[in-house]
């Protein structure tokens, strides 16, 4: 992305362009954002030690699958469609790690037809499976008793986190693996998303590893996604030169007393495509009120529900004139919901913006994690279209829904 004579560019391309060739509201990822992303994470870590499973619920679009493919990443998949879909944009079945929540044994069982390993997360489903699939491998999320994250529905460990067996649990785990002679070869956590701080990773790391050292088997430990991205322009990033040298020297010390080589697997989503992505639209309609002066646009929660599901900030950037006289506007979509407010911040929603008109490009910024893949269809709209661009050039990577798309699944229709 850059910024050249007040207007915004990707890839080298302006935002108009872009948006010409292929329509509003729009999708755009930078490849070249997403390859620098995935080579300055594993950069931090000695070469061999670290396994990076791409946490495909970010975004699944099969061109950026492949991209991190290409690069070396491995896939975190959360359900039998993400792995499907995984094996058919050239990833290997041994590159997937299957960790879904409350399973059935169905999609268990289709995971291991396509040799594809699995990630438990309850004590039940270690039942189910040992009953199904005696004397075999197997591994385990736990929930080390510590959370964190951006927003209360995006914290997946601690007591209030249905993920994962308990840490207070595993001499059950223990005695399961025992009757049904299961062999545990990793430890798996994710504690939440979003998060800033190193602390709750670092002490999160410290649990997974007392309770791994319990298991003999062991060939992996897994400290699964959540590196936050700042949002918002006064934000600091975290610091992953540091956290990746404190859990590289953690790790390699645990190894040292477990007496033998283990893999360290993390799961990133956000941190690879975050950055990475922007949703494009057209200022379609501004409504002045006593109070507030709205600008709306022709997309909405539809397209990108974090503002309004996490009060989520996503930088919003005129792209006709990047500075110009500032505004205090209310940036909303155009979903039938007094709810579809995309300038919030928590509870606030006023958002300075440069002096927008009808028929400007707005871009929301960082929306390549968790925006497309979290889309719906909510009144009978559709998906938008998703472009790839990589040095000059454009390329369509999924195109924009149609009316038959929607209705193609309806019985006794036309
Ligand atoms: N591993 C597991 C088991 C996960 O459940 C997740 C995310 C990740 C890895 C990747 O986490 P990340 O590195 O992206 O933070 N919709 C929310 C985020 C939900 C994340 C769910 N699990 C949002 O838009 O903020």
């Amino acid at each position: 992305m850059k910024i050249t004579d007040n207007k915004l560019y990707l890839g080298d391309i302006p935002v108009d362009t872009i948006m010409q060739e292929y329509g509003s509201p729009l999708y755009v990822y930078e490849e070249s954002v997403l390859r620098s992303q995935f080579r300055k994470l594993s950069a931090g870590f000695p070469r061999g030690l670290l396994e990076i499973h791409y946490a495909m619920k970010a975004n699944s679009n099969p061109s950026l699958l492949r991209i991190l493919a290409e690069e070396g990443s491995s896939i975190d998949a959360v359900s039998e469609f993400e792995v499907r879909l995984a094996l058919e944009s050239g990833f290997e079945a041994n590159q997937i790690i299957f960790t879904g929540n409350n399973n059935t044994l169905r999609e268990i069982e289709f995971c291991v037809e396509q040799n594809v390993s699995v990630n438990l997360g309850s004590l039940a489903l270690l039942e189910k499976y040992g009953e199904r699939y005696p004397e075999t491998t197997v591994s385990l999320r736990v929930n080390p008793g510590i959370g964190a994250g951006h927003h209360s529905h995006c914290i997946t460990g601690g007591p209030d986190s249905k993920f994962g067996v308990y840490y207070d649990q595993i001499e059950t785990v223990l005695s399961l693996a025992k009757k049904y002679k299961l062999t545990i070869n990793g430890i798996h956590s994710h504690i939440g998303t979003g998060i800033f701080s190193a602390e709750p990773m670092l002490e999160a790391m410290e649990m997974i590893l007392d309770v791994a050292k319990v298991f003999p088997d062991l060939q992996f430990v897994d400290f699964g996604g959540g590196f936050g991205i700042p949002y918002k322009p006064e934000q600091l990033p975290l610091d992953m030169e540091d956290l990746s040298k404190k859990m590289t020297e953690r790790f390699t010390n645990f190894i040292q007393h477990y007496g033998r080589d283990l893999l360290m697997k993390i799961e990133p989503g956000r941190l690879l495509i975050g950055p990475v992505g922007v949703l494009l639209a057209t200022v379609t309609n501004i409504t002045n009120t006593p109070k507030n002066s709205f600008v709306g646009v022709d997309t909405g929660f539809n397209h990108l529900v974090r503002p309004t599901m996490y009060g989520s900030y996503h930088k919003i950037l005129n792209a006709n004139r990047i500075s110009s006289t500032e505004k205090d506007v209310v940036v909303v979509g155009n979903i039938c919901e007094s709810g579809d407010i995309l300038s919030r911040s928590g509870d606030d929603f006023i958002r300075k913006l440069s002096s927008p008109a009808i028929d400007d490009r707005l871009a929301f910024l960082d929306a390549g994690a968790y925006g497309f893949s979290m889309s719906s269809q909510y009144n009978f709209r559709p998906r938008p279209a998703e472009v790839l661009v990589h040095q000059g050039q454009s390329r369509l990577i999924r195109r924009a829904e149609t009316f038959d798309d929607l209705s193609q699944c309806f019985v006794d229709f036309n």
